[in-house]
């Protein structure tokens, strides 16, 4: 894989902080909080994000699921992360995986029962990364 461009995205972000005074929108950027975000995005072992999305910031990824390029435009960062959390609260057949809840879950090994695959934090993480693309 290329190397992603992240300095780019992270320049991207301080000048969107550096400029946050002229923005009332939106609270200020995480930075470090975005960088974990990417990492858990890239992360194809433990998320496989990239695998089914074309996620901005990224050279390949998947086409299963819609390409998430302008998410951020499309709704507030509580819900983005529940569409995330749990793809079943819109969609009960969708292929994407939970990820932030155990529920209802099948097959799953003796050693992971119980446990969402991302944390809280995680969630915030990959919700950062997402929503500072808009900026
Ligand atoms: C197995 C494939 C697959 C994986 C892995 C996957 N998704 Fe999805 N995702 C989908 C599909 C398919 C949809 C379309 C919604 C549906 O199924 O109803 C979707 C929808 C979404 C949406 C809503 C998009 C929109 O346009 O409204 C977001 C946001 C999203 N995924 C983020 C993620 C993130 C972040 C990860 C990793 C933590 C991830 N997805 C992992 C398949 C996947």
């Amino acid at each position: 894989m290329r190397a992603a461009p992240l300095g780019a995205l992270l320049a991207l972000a301080c000048w969107g902080a550096g400029a946050a005074a002229q923005q009332p929108a939106g609270p200020a950027l995480d930075v470090a909080s975005i960088e974990r975000g990417r990492a858990l995005l890239a992360n194809r072992h433990e998320t496989g994000c990239v695998l089914c999305h074309v996620v901005p910031g990224f050279a390949a990824g998947g086409e299963l699921g819609p390409s998430l390029a302008g998410i951020a435009q499309r709704g507030p960062a509580d819900q983005l992360r529940q569409r995330i959390a749990d793809a079943r609260l819109l969609n009960p057949h969708t292929i994407m995986p939970v990820y932030g809840n155990a529920k209802g879950l099948q097959s799953v090994a003796p050693a992971y029962q119980g446990q969402p695959v991302l944390s809280a934090q995680g969630l915030d993480d990959i919700v950062a990364y997402l929503m500072a693309l808009a900026r």
